[in-house]
């Protein structure tokens, strides 16, 4: 079919037409904010799950949902190597410049432009990566000690002061939240708390991989409760089939229900998976209904299209010991599997194994469920790793 009228758009990122199965994640994160626009009391929210679930793209919807209820947002990723002042110091300049032009915000968040400067000012010589243009002089004693933990308290808490002034709330959404280190996320959880406990509107929605919640509470203990992590897992079946079939159905095209049935099967419902099996299929089929026929032919190209893509850029930021780890896991199957079984199948000890099996939590690539326990943060990697490394060495 005319492939210029397919509907369907895998993608890191990429807004699908259709977004299944997340509604009541966005009614949560909808309550939180207007709860805390009116001074009551909200858990931030902390989006967890694995790779291609649909974090960015909820994370980006939500952001759209909350500038339509007239509320302030700031949106920012936290990338590997960079530091969390140096993400977010320009963010908070556009979301204060946009605030000081309401009349009500206007003083308040000009101080904190201020606050802003000397915030920029005293940590630039501790993160070098910062770069905000300044509007103000620093206010002297505001956010400017040059420690991030009583500078971010101070800056939000000035910033929170702003958005009250102003009406609305301010609800700051940042993905990747698993790579800001250690202590610079102890001192985000330390600066929310704060606003919290001053029933100041400010909302952090974030989003993560798995291993977030027990990094937040590595950080600071008290995380859990100050935060929610929903999960997003795989769509469930009527929900991955109300994603295939509803852009389908805008152009008058359906699905036999067995080709439907090949898809969820296959995909097991995971978003990223869905959307490049729907495009496939699409592009197979000459007419509506796409058949099972169009959905077998699809399932190969939509596999060599992922292997290219989606799993491709992961595994080529692989050195060569990682994959020798993570193709001993996928011998293992999807996971999560023991430590010892997987140093086992290397033979190995697991002791000599300890740093490679760090270095890929760190980069992302696995998670621990619990305690010597490993998993992948991606899908369907375990069959991947097969298909690219037929062999164990
Ligand atoms: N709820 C959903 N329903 C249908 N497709 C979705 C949904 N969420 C995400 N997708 C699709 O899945 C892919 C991955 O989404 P993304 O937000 O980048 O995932 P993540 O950030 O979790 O890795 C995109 O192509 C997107 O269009
Ligand atoms: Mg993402």
């Amino acid at each position: 079919m005319d492939p210029i009228r397919n509907p369907y758009s895998p993608g890191a990122g990429t807004q699908p037409p259709e977004l299944a199965g997340r509604d009541e994640v966005r009614e949560q994160v909808r309550i939180a904010i207007e709860r805390i626009a009116i001074g009551r009391s909200a858990k931030s929210v902390l989006m967890i799950g694995l790779r291609g679930v649909g974090k960015t793209v909820l994370l980006d919807r939500m952001k759209l949902d909350a500038e339509a209820a007239g509320h302030q947002t700031l949106r920012a990723e936290a990338p590997e190597d960079r530091s969390l002042p140096s993400i977010l110091a320009p963010q908070l300049r556009q979301a204060l410049l946009r605030l000081s032009r309401v009349e009500s915000a206007k003083n308040l968040a000009n101080r904190a432009l201020a606050g802003l400067a000397g915030f920029a000012k005293a940590l630039k010589v501790k993160y070098d990566d910062i770069e905000v243009g300044l509007d103000f002089d620093p206010e002297p004693g505001l956010a400017d000690n040059g420690d991030l933990e009583s500078d971010l308290q101070d800056l939000l808490e000035a910033v929170g002061q702003a958005a009250q002034a102003g009406g609305k709330a301010l609800v700051i959404f940042i993905d990747e939240l698993q790579y800001v280190a250690g202590d610079q996320l102890a001192s985000f959880i330390t600066a929310l708390h704060r606003t919290s406990q001053r029933q100041l509107p400010v909302l952090l929605v974030g989003a993560g991989l798995p291993q977030l919640p027990g990094r937040m509470g590595k950080a600071k203990s008290y995380a859990e409760r100050l935060f929610d992590f929903p999960f997003l897992g795989p769509l469930k079946c009527d929900q991955a089939a109300a994603a295939l079939v509803n852009p389908a159905r805008e152009e008058e095209v359906e699905f036999d229900p067995k080709a439907l049935d090949l898809i969820i099967r296959e995909t097991e419902g995971y978003p990223y998976f869905l959307q490049e099996w729907g495009k496939h299929a699409w592009d197979c089929a000459d007419e509506s209904p796409i058949s099972l026929r169009d959905c077998e032919d699809a399932s190969h190209l939509a596999t060599a299209a992922l292997d290219e893509s989606f799993f491709r850029v992961r595994f080529d930021r692989m050195t060569p010991s990682e994959k020798r780890y993570l193709r001993a896991m996928a011998e293992l199957g999807a996971g999560p599997h023991r430590s010892g079984d997987i140093a086992e199948v290397m033979q190995r000890e697991v002791q000599s194994l300890a740093p490679v099996r760090s270095k890929l939590i760190a980069k992302g690539m696995i998670w621990s469920p619990s305690h010597g326990d490993t998993a992948f943060t991606v899908p369907l990697f375990d069959q991947f790793m097969k298909r690219t490394m037929p062999s164990l060495s």
